[in-house]
């Protein structure tokens, strides 16, 4: 990878369509990013209405991620990093945090929207370890023959590829299921996978409620957004092995072999799950 030019290939997405709001720039919003347009603030306006904790889950969405690419990295010695749905840049992205341990690290980044694709390809330019697939990771059969992708995964190394706040935007849990599979299939023995997800307990208790009414909130902006049960969460790993502590909310979650300090305390980042499973 090291050795090739800047990957321009993929899905080919002329135009930002500023009218609508776009997922990756209301997250990046939340965020403090500053790639915005007024629609993606109006929906920003609406959500917090409904969640005001809102930025505080995309904020422990960071955290975890900063503490699973650290781990795989110094304790699993990961090299190999793929980033589905990465989003638009922000202040410490997968490359960094993996390069920072290793800067041998290769990581490639796959996002559909045309925003992130021309942010991220412009913040990767002068790294050589990193590549830029534009895709929709809902056909993992175009996105797996992805050129970057292809040589990533050829090499037989554990890969880790990250799934963070990507999965809930299939609407169809079946479908989701599908495409979880086939990436899953695609993993050398000994990689890892590592997904977060919007989660509705489906328990009529209080996270219950706000995430169903911030659903009905979103869903003219983001008809495909699902949250879904932690079994359903923890289905999507397939026959992986899922590390301690499990598919937890963020808040609770912890690297394999370290421990929460006290007992978790109901929290408002209760709406949001992740785990990490290993490929053995
Ligand atoms: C909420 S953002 C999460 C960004 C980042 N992964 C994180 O957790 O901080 C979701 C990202 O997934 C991307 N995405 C959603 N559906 C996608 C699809 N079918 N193909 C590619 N990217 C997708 C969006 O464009 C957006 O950038």
């Amino acid at each position: 990878m090291t050795d090739q030019p800047k990957y321009d290939g993929g899905l080919v997405a002329y135009g930002i369509d500023t009218a609508s709001p776009s997922v990756a720039r209301v997250y990046d919003y939340f965020l403090g990013g500053k790639d915005n347009y007024e629609a993606d603030r109006e929906l920003y306006r609406q959500i917090m209405k409904v969640a005001p904790e809102a930025p505080e889950w995309a904020r422990a969405n960071r955290r975890w991620l900063k503490e699973v690419i650290t781990w795989l990295a110094e304790e699993r010695g990961v090299r190999r990093f793929i980033d589905a749905g990465s989003g638009l840049p922000t202040a410490e992205n997968t490359h960094q945090i993996a390069q920072g341990v290793n800067v041998e690290s290769l990581v490639v980044y796959v996002d559909n929207d045309p925003s992130v694709v021309a942010h991220g390809r412009a913040l990767l330019l002068d790294n050589d370890r990193t590549q830029f697939v534009a895709a929709d990771l809902t056909k993992p059969d175009e996105v797996l023959a992805e050129q970057p992708i292809a040589d990533l995964l050829s090499a037989g190394e554990p890969v880790a590829l990250v799934m963070a706040l990507m999965l809930h935007h299939i609407a169809d849990y079946d479908e989701t299921l599908a495409v979880a599979r086939q990436y899953v299939e695609a993993l050398p023995p000994g990689s890892f996978l590592a997904i977060t997800h919007a989660c509705n307990p489906g328990d009529g208790g209080a996270v219950d409620e706000l995430v169903t009414e911030l659903q009905e909130k979103v869903k003219h902006a983001f008809p495909t957004l699902a949250f879904r049960s932690v079994e359903q969460i923890s289905s999507l790993f397939g026959e992986m092995e899922i590390l301690e502590p499990g598919v937890v909310r963020l808040v609770d979650w912890h690297v394999p072999g370290g421990r929460l300090d006290e007992e978790p305390e109901p929290d408002v980042r209760d709406a949001i799950y992740g785990g990490v499973a290993e490929k053995r």
